[in-house]
């Protein structure tokens, strides 16, 4: 044993040195994966160093220093010189991470070790790795050195202040016997109250904010959406400052609100031109189907006007007669109730409801219908796999479990979430950020939407137990749907 001692000495050294010498590299190509490169700076010393090369501006300026012994003549040698002076600027910002991360590594030593995360025989979490995951966001991974998460996050409030950094979220890999930190240097506000006068591109709404600036989407780009969290999580107060902000901005956009909860939430939009507010299964059934009605006629529209969208066909040049089409918006708040089977409709009206659903779902964006579906459960039980592989942009706020999570964005992040009230991950495609979402109660929303300014004459049926009696429903009319003449 004691034989080997010098042997390993020598080999560990020379693994940290080689290890040493590769972590520019492994910078690098962090760098590129994560693009925190500062592509501007390097791409420029790498123009600016091409020119010296070309007209041997370099060699001039050695042979004019009285150095032009250390000009690479000899060939090999100079394309080495060549390659490493010209891509210069990218191996400085490596190195430059590379001291940072050292310089991180004794921080984070010093930290551990004041907030008591030393083992008895002197072992600290140990750096692994810590990177950006988007553009305000990092993960530091550590070692747990034996130490249980429990540990961890008691000395979290510590461990922030003494690194001057926010964690959101502390989480363990058991198998690799480490621990994740997701952290920030700015912090997360923790209430934003919902601004009428914020500007919104048309059709827009806001989404929330995110650590650096407010987050804006719009139903042109992102057709329909899927609004999922526990309960508290703020799911109904997001759709009632979506609805205000849209009806404020785009005062043209029809409502459709089917409020499964007793029609308490969306009580504030009753009586509203241009709100039609559905309390119960039996009667958003009926009005859905005056919604494919309304997807069929101007499927048809588009199809005679050779259009593939609205947009297309209300700005398509010498058309005579346009009609005017108003966007339709859809909103269904706790989207469970609607699909599992209740007492509320048969089963024949609810496979009808989610067909129809799923029919705006996949033909909603070209005939201008979008669909915004809040569920507590969004298992393909309660909400069809094909509507929500349509719902494209997705407000997940906190989530009960990793699973429940997962099934919304495809990883844990929602059930990591702090309980704050409005915090949420929003999911647009690729793009994952956590956002505090506008905060509007219900008084203000009814302010800002002044009094009402229609009677609804016919009220839609309170509940039908049993087997659905569509005899009893009265619907709005199809009028109130259907395309319009200018
Ligand atoms: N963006 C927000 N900012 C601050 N507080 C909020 C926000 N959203 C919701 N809250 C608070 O959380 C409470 C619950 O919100 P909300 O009723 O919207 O939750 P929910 O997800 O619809 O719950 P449920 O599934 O039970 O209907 C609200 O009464 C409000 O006090
Ligand atoms: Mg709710």
């Amino acid at each position: 044993m004691n034989k080997q001692t010098p042997q390993f000495d020598r080999l560990n050294r020379a693994i940290r040195n080689f290890r040493l010498l590769l972590s520019p590299v492994g910078e690098l190509i962090h760098g590129f994966q994560s693009q925190t490169i500062p592509w501007h700076y390097c791409a420029g010393w790498m123009l600016f160093a091409t020119a010296l090369l070309t007209f041997k501006i370099d060699h001039y300026l050695l042979s004019k220093t009285g150095l032009n012994a250390l000009y690479p003549y000899y060939q090999p040698l100079y394309r080495l010189y060549a390659f490493s002076f010209s891509t210069l600027g990218f191996w400085v910002w490596a190195w430059l991470q590379v001291k940072k991360k050292r310089e991180k590594l004794a921080t984070l030593t010093a930290a551990f070790k004041n907030a008591g995360l030393e083992s008895k025989i002197g072992r600290l979490p140990n750096l692994i790795s810590d990177f950006p995951i988007d553009s305000t966001n990092r993960k530091l991974r550590v070692t747990n050195a034996g130490f249980p998460l429990s540990k961890f996050n008691e000395q979290k409030k510590y461990l922030e202040s003494e690194l001057g950094i926010y964690v959101d979220v502390i989480k363990e890999d058991r198998e690799l016997r480490a621990v994740d930190f997701i952290y920030s240097h700015i912090p997360m506000a923790d209430n934003v109250v919902y601004n009428s006068e914020q500007k919104t591109p048309s059709f827009g709404f806001l989404v929330g904010r995110t650590r650096a600036h407010q987050l804006i989407g719009t139903f042109k780009q992102t057709p329909h959406l899927l609004i999922a969290g526990q309960t508290g999580g703020g799911k109904s107060t997001f759709l009632r400052q979506l609805i205000v902000h849209m009806h404020l901005h785009q005062k043209a956009t029809k409502f459709l609100l089917i409020d499964l909860k007793g029609g308490l939430e969306f009580s504030l939009f009753e009586n509203r031109r241009q709100f039609r507010v559905v309390p119960n299964v039996v009667a958003a059934i009926e009005e859905l189907k005056l919604v494919s009605f309304v997807l069929d006629e101007r499927m048809t529209l588009l199809k005679t006007h050779n259009c593939k969208d609205i947009d297309a066909y209300l700005t398509k040049k010498n058309l005579p007669g346009r009609t005017s089409l108003n966007r339709h918006v859809i909103v269904v708040d706790e989207a469970a109730e609607m699909f599992l089977a209740g007492n509320h409709a048969n089963s024949k009206e609810i496979q009808a409801a989610r067909g129809i659903l799923s029919r705006v779902a996949r033909l909603g964006r070209a005939v201008g219908v979008h669909l915004v579906v809040a569920t507590q459960r969004p298992d393909t039980r309660a909400l069809d796999s094909q509507v929500k592989a349509n719902l494209t942009g997705v407000i997940c706020f906190q989530m009960m479990n990793d699973a429940s999570s997962i099934s919304v964005l495809g990883n844990g992040r929602a059930s990591d979430l702090p309980r704050v009230p409005g915090r949420a991950i929003w999911k647009n495609g690729m793009d994952m950020l956590e956002v505090q979402t506008p905060f509007l109660d219900a008084e203000e929303a009814e302010i800002l939407l002044g009094p009402p300014d229609y009677i609804e004459k016919v009220k839609p049926v309170v509940e039908i137990v049993g087997e659905l009696e569509s005899s009893k429903v009265i619907p709005k009319t199809k009028e109130d749907y259907r395309v319009q003449k200018d």
